[in-house]
């Protein structure tokens, strides 16, 4: 496995590699958990090269306490990639990708950045589409790989691509549980006591939320779920949507030929935690 710490001799690297090979690429922010591992698994079956970049991109956090706190232990990444016979590891300081100015470039995702989390975390997605473009240019890869954790992220990856027109095929990824069903996150080791230990009911309810869409009206659910939480002590509901898979706006009435998920987001003793569900 090759480490590499600064662009250019990556780039020069990646320079050499047969043209017929697939390259694919996996970018994170460390603290590797196995629904990294999935993704890069995946990556693996499907290419030649794998490249896995390890950033905690200051641009994407809204809080400062969020960006200090976030987990980092680059010795254990690296022994997990070395185990899942990852090719390249792409680790960089945040002056070598940002060259001393940290700043989000603005973009517009057509409307996808206004929903859920662009509302709730202000300028995240600008902060994601600066460096995951960034990262598109260094690494050029044929392939990259997105968890549907992060849906809206995916749905904004996707546009990225098409606006600036890249080569890159967007690979959308399930999402890895628990085996209680937390979704995984590197935040999830921030839950301690009573908070890892509720955690699960926001899955189970997301799986209610799935059983009662076929026969119930859309704000009868809506109702449901803030009911719920509402008698739960310990973890808090931020919010819950159902919208359109692809433009993701909240739909009060179900369409024809539309598909629809469920989205989360909720507070555990401070530490935010989202999902989704499909619908149908
Ligand atoms: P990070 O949270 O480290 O996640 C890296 C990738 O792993 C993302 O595509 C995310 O959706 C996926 N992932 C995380 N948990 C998952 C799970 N339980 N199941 C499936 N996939 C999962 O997302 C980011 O980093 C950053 O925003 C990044 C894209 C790297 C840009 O900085």
């Amino acid at each position: 496995m090759e480490v590499f710490y600064k662009k250019e001799t990556l780039k020069a690297y990646l320079n050499k590699l047969n043209k017929q090979d697939s390259v694919g690429f996996v970018p994170t922010m460390g603290a590797l958990h196995d629904g990294h591992l999935s993704l890069i698994k995946r990556a693996k079956k499907e290419n030649n090269i794998v490249i896995v970049s390890i950033f905690v991109n200051p641009t994407q956090f809204d809080k400062q306490e969020d960006l200090i706190k976030y987990p980092k232990d680059l010795t254990k990444d690296l022994k997990l990639l070395e185990k899942v016979n990852c090719d390249v590891v792409f680790a960089p300081e945040a002056n070598e990708i940002y060259d001393n100015r940290i700043k989000a470039e603005s973009f517009v995702f057509d409307g996808l950045e206004d929903e859920m989390e662009g509302k709730h975390r202000k300028g995240h997605f600008d902060g994601v589409g600066t460096i995951v473009k960034k990262l598109f240019e260094i690494t050029s890869p044929d392939k990259a790989y997105f968890g549907e954790k992060d849906f809206q992220q995916l749905q904004i990856i996707k546009k990225v691509v098409e606006k600036f027109e890249l080569p890159i095929k967007i690979v959308p990824c399930d999402i890895y549980r628990e085996n209680d069903g937390l979704a995984m996150s590197s935040r999830n080791v921030r839950l301690i006591g009573k908070s890892r230990e509720e955690a699960p009911f926001i899955y189970k309810t997301l799986q209610k939320a799935k059983e009662k869409f076929e026969k119930e009206p859309i704000n009868e659910i809506i109702s449901w779920v803030e009911k719920e939480f509402s008698k739960n002590e310990i973890l808090d509901l931020e919010y819950f949507e159902i919208a359109d898979e692809t433009t993701l706006k909240p739909t009060k009435h179900k369409k024809e030929n539309t598909r629809y998920r469920a989205f989360i987001a909720v507070l555990a003793d401070n530490v935010r935690l989202i999902d989704n569900i499909a619908l149908n």
